[in-house]
Formats: structure tokens, sequence, C-alpha cells
């Protein structure tokens, strides 16, 4: 098993097309069949290979600076995480939110962000659930454009504390779009 960190602009050829199927046998029909990516591209991702470069599992990250009840934090989102059918229930998908946290030492990061449906991955590796305000882009990703700014309170939302800076329930401007 291998991992590396890559940077979005290098990505393309086998490996784009291998995230394709990847991301499409993970999420099912909804994700779009012609990119690896489904509504904006990571900055980076992490990804696991076999010894026959063949793609096992994937995560993409995004740092941007959102604004929590009016104050500035520094985000690392995590996006799109999934493992190959075949080596799921293994602690790949573990593994690569271990590396998230691995990466994030030392850097100037506040939190760890993302949303789920299902909540259980993510308690079991120091994620806690979070309520608030949400406000973001909105983004259709079939037609790719965008068409307004959301704001509802968003029931999948986790968060891991990183920095000194405390959670606080109330207003979450994600100051781009939802991932
Ligand atoms: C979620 C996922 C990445 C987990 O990868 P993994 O390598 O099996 O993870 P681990 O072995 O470290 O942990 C497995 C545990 O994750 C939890 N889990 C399973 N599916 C999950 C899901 N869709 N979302 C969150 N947690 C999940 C279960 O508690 C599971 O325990 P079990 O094996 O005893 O059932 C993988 O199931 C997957 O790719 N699913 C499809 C894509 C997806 O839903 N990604 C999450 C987006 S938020």
């Amino acid at each position: 098993m291998k991992l590396v960190e890559v940077a979005e602009y290098d990505i393309d050829g086998k490996l784009e097309k291998d995230l394709q199927k990847l991301l499409r046998e993970s999420f099912g029909e909804m994700y779009p069949t012609d990119r690896s990516y489904y509504k904006q591209l990571p900055h980076f991702r992490f990804i696991i290979t076999d010894e026959d470069e063949q793609v096992m599992g994937q995560v993409g990250a995004d740092y941007r600076v959102m604004s929590l009840n009016g104050k500035p934090i520094r985000v690392l989102g995590v996006i799109d995480l999934c493992v190959s059918e075949a080596h799921r229930s293994k602690g790949i998908g573990s593994f690569l939110l271990a590396e998230i946290d691995n990466f994030c030492k030392g850097k100037n990061i506040d939190f760890v962000l993302l949303f789920a449906d299902n909540p259980a991955l993510y308690l079991k590796n120091g994620y806690s659930t979070a309520k608030n305000n949400c406000k973001w882009l909105q983004i259709d990703e079939v037609k790719q454009t965008t068409y307004g700014i959301g704001m509802e309170v968003n029931n999948e939302l986790m968060i891991k504390k990183l920095g000194n800076e405390n959670w606080a329930s109330g207003d979450l401007d994600l100051l781009g779009y939802l991932y």
C-alpha cells in the first residue's frame, strides 16, 4: 500500500480516470461521469494505491478562511473521502483521516471540517457533530453554474478542533461553496 499527496494540478491521464472510477463507484449515480470532482476541484488529495498502482482510496482537501460568528477561522475541509468497495472495513478510511491529522500538525489550521450524512467513521476518528446556521455559495454540479446563496442549519456538519480556537454555535459563513 502506498500513500501519496498530490496537488490537484498534477492529476491527469490514468490517475484522473482511476479517481473518476473510484468516486463514481463510491458515491453512485449522483456523481458526474466525466470528471474526478463533484462541484469544484480540491486543492490537493491523499491517494492510496496498491502495489500495481491501482487506486484504493482517496480524500481531497480544501484550505480556506470561513467566518464563525463574524470571526475568521482557518479551515481544512475534507472532501469525498472514499475507499474502493473491495478494500473497505480494513482501516483505510481511518488511515486517510489520520493522514489529514498528520498533515495539519504545526500548520496554521484552526479546524478540520466536513459534511457527512453518516457520522460513524468520523466520530471514531475524533470529530464532533456541530449545528450551525450555514451560509454558502450554491453551485449546480450538473450545469456547473452558481445559482445563489444557501442559508440553512446543516445537520451533516462535523468538525475537529486543532488550534486554540473553540468551536461555537451560531453562524458559519463558508465564504465559498459547500463540499
Ligand atoms: C466511508 C468509507 C470511506 C470508510 O472507509 P473504510 O476504509 O471502510 O473505513 P474504516 O475501515 O476505517 O472504518 C469502517 C467504519 O466506517 C463506518 N462507515 C461505514 N460506511 C460509512 C459511511 N458511508 N460514512 C461514514 N462512516 C461509515 C462504519 O462504522 C465502519 O465500521 P464497520 O467496518 O465495522 O462497518 C467507505 O465506506 C466508503 O468509501 N464509502 C462510500 C463513500 C462514502 O460514503 N464516503 C463518506 C463520505 S462523507
